[in-house]
């Protein structure tokens, strides 16, 4: 018999969501060059765990791994009651088991905590798998920003999601 998939959004065995420390940066960059992100890089990374929006830095662990580390994180910012996602990364050979998921949910609920009302963010046009990741938490397409990202030139696409 074929184990269950996990439903999305639940904690898998082991997956644990902490707050990113300094000891993650590493692996944090390293997951940001291999998932092809628009890079930040370590330093910036550092900046932004010194400034106000520190809780809003999350990573995922699964302590249960022969590998136990950063499986994914994410990263956003609370302004005027608008949380704002930048950065949200998987280990490949973590993906489609519901770890990018756990870290949106848990983002949205700090912005909750932070009185945040609305969630944005913008993704490649072209990046099927996050925008059908953030439709299935609940995000909804808002608008288009034509040539928005560079190194290949490609609109954005807004995403909103009322918290
Ligand atoms: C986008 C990303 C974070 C998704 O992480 P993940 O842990 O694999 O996502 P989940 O397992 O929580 O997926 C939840 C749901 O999203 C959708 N989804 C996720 N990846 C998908 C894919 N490759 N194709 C189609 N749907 C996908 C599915 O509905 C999935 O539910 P299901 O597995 O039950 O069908 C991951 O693919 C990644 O790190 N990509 C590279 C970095 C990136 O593009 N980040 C977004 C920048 S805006």
């Amino acid at each position: 018999m074929s184990t269950p998939k996990p439903t999305t959004g639940t904690f898998l065995a082991g997956l644990a969501t902490d707050q990113m420390s300094e000891h993650d940066l590493l692996e944090v960059v390293e997951i940001e060059e291999r998932s092809g992100l628009s890079r930040w890089g370590w330093a910036a990374y550092y900046a932004e765990l010194q400034g106000v929006n520190r809780s809003l830095m999350l990573v995922a662990r699964l302590a249960n791994s022969e590998t136990p580390g950063v499986a994914g994180y994410i990263v956003a910012r609370e302004t005027a009651g608008e949380l704002h996602i930048n950065n949200v990364a998987v280990r490949e050979e973590y993906r489609r088991q519901g770890i990018g998921c756990s870290l949106l949910n848990r983002i949205l609920e700090e912005g909750r905590r932070l009185r945040a009302t609305t969630a944005f963010l913008e993704v490649r046009a072209g990046n099927l798998a996050a925008r059908a990741l953030y439709e299935r938490c609940g995000f909804r397409a808002v608008a288009r920003r034509a040539s928005y990202y560079s190194e290949p030139s490609e609109d954005a696409v807004v995403m909103s999601f009322v918290l």
